[in-house]
């Protein structure tokens, strides 16, 4: 079995003393796949992200990375040509396709397919090939090929065609664009994208909304729509309530929550919030709804604190860096216009601390997960799950997570200012009782299925 998505289950830094350092990352994927157990022969492929990834390919010579330091994980890690990584992640990946799929370019940003876009797309056609052709070497004969994301949209069908005995899912975290925006591509691109992602055996999301749109989208691009060798799925991902619990139980949780506890002051509520610092996630909306909170109902001021958190993100593209610093810009200025000696009305930290992040989880009264769009947005998931008391979820329709979670959240439309800070009100209001039972509920559906039986359930899906 195989798995292959440009983020690895694990980055290496290169320490002062030349050492390499290795961290090992999170998320659904990793713990999913530790599910299948030590013993496995699984192959997870990945990019080479910086340098020190790049250094830790060159010491094994390109093939598997040393297992004390990737959990006991079979990794492959691809040093792709840095040129050609640059096009393809920053370009097309998170430039072209991450603005499609989450509906965000609207003037001045808008979509520009010249000669710079055809020559990035060369790039991605050949950072796609250089996947399929590592996934074509691993795999033994029959093998199930799991290929994630928007990253890696064209490497089913060339990993096909170089392989047709193996068993190939696609699975797509974003949402899937509805096919009136997905056209605004160049049709030749459209076709390519989907056709590439035709090329799996399965190809599977993470809500059927998503789903439905991908079909749609293949009946108006490309005709006759599915082909019957291609089987669409849906995995809803849920939160890893156990790793999660324990994790948010460490004692760097608990120094960190004592921290915060100083920073929010006596008796206060905390709306909180955690992303990565990127334009979907409208954390630049999410605060000027707190703003408009605090100036149509006064009341709250000085009794609310709101912690807010960013994962820096994409940094290397000024799109994202301007979004990062107006976050910021604008959470300084709801601090100078209405902070107190006393009262600090907005914490923002843009730092990559998990820790801290579970910190803010278990202190939480109320969740605000307001995203433009998302695949599925696992903060609201895990909030519900970590919370010391129980929160109040309010939630953007536009989330994944709203199909499971829409019916104990207050949902919003993110565009909407006024309706967020009406719903941040309403939700900071909700009873102790009530607002431990709904989270009671959001906590069991967000869990319903964890990131273990996500994964089987693909690769059983696939036969398997
Ligand atoms: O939402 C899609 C996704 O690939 C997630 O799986 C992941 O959290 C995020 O985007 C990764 O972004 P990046 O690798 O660019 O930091």
């Amino acid at each position: 079995m195989l798995v292959a998505s440009n983020r690895g289950p694990v980055s290496y830094e290169v320490l002062e003393n030349g050492s390499l350092h290795a961290k090992r990352g999170g998320g659904g994927l990793v713990s999913g796949l530790s599910a299948i157990g030590p013993d496995t022969d699984a192959v997870w492929v990945c990019a080479a992200l910086g340098d020190g990834d790049r250094e830790a390919v060159r010491r094994t010579g390109g093939g598997l990375l040393p297992t004390e330091e990737t959990g006991g994980q079979r990794v492959r890690m691809l040093d792709i040509d840095a040129a050609v990584f640059a096009d393809a992640y920053n370009g097309i990946a998170n430039s072209v396709l991450w603005f499609v799929h989450h509906m965000l370019y609207q003037t001045p940003l808008e979509p520009v397919f010249d000669a710079e876009f055809r020559r990035q797309w060369a790039s991605y056609e050949a950072y796609n090939r250089a996947f399929a052709e590592a996934l074509a070497e691993e795999a033994a004969d029959g093998a199930a090929v799991l290929i994630q994301d928007y990253h890696l949209a064209l490497a089913p069908r060339m990993l096909r065609r170089l392989r047709p005995d193996l068993r190939i899912g696609h699975f797509s975290h974003t949402p899937w664009a509805p096919p009136d925006y997905f056209r605004l591509l160049p049709d030749d691109i459209a076709a390519e994208l989907l056709t590439g992602i035709l090329g799996a055996d399965r190809a599977a999301f993470l809500t059927r909304r998503w789903a439905d749109a991908f079909t749609d989208c293949c009946h108006a691009v490309l005709g006759p729509g599915i082909p019957s060798g291609t089987r669409i799925g849906v995995h809803g991902l849920g939160a890893d309530a156990d790793f999660l619990r324990e994790r948010a139980h460490r004692p760097d949780v608990t120094e960190r929550m004592a921290v915060l506890r100083a920073e929010i002051g006596e008796g206060r509520r905390t709306i909180v919030r955690v992303d990565r610092t990127e334009l979907s996630k409208n954390i630049v909306r999410g605060l000027l709804a707190y703003r408009q909170l605090l100036d149509d109902h006064p009341e709250w001021r000085e009794r609310v604190v709101h912690l807010a958190f960013a994962y820096p993100s994409r940094q290397d593209l000024a799109v994202y860096r301007d979004y990062t610093a107006e976050v910021q810009r604008v959470a300084q200025e709801i601090n100078s216009h209405y902070g107190t000696p006393g009262w600090t009305p907005v914490v923002l930290h843009v730092k990559d601390d998990f820790a801290r992040s579970l910190a803010a989880y278990r202190l939480a009264d109320v969740a605000l997960v307001n995203p433009i769009r998302d695949g599925m947005n696992l903060v609201a998931k895990e909030v519900p799950v970590v919370s010391d008391e129980g929160c109040a979820l309010v939630l953007s329709r536009e989330a994944g997570a709203y199909e499971e979670l829409g019916e104990d959240a207050i949902v919003v439309n993110p565009y909407d200012i006024g309706g967020t800070a009406d719903a941040l009100h309403a939700a900071l209001g909700w009873a102790g009782g009530e607002r431990a039972e709904r989270s009671k509920r959001l906590a069991a559906a967000a869990t319903a299925l964890p990131p273990a039986q996500w994964f089987l359930d693909q690769l059983g899906a696939l036969g398997r």
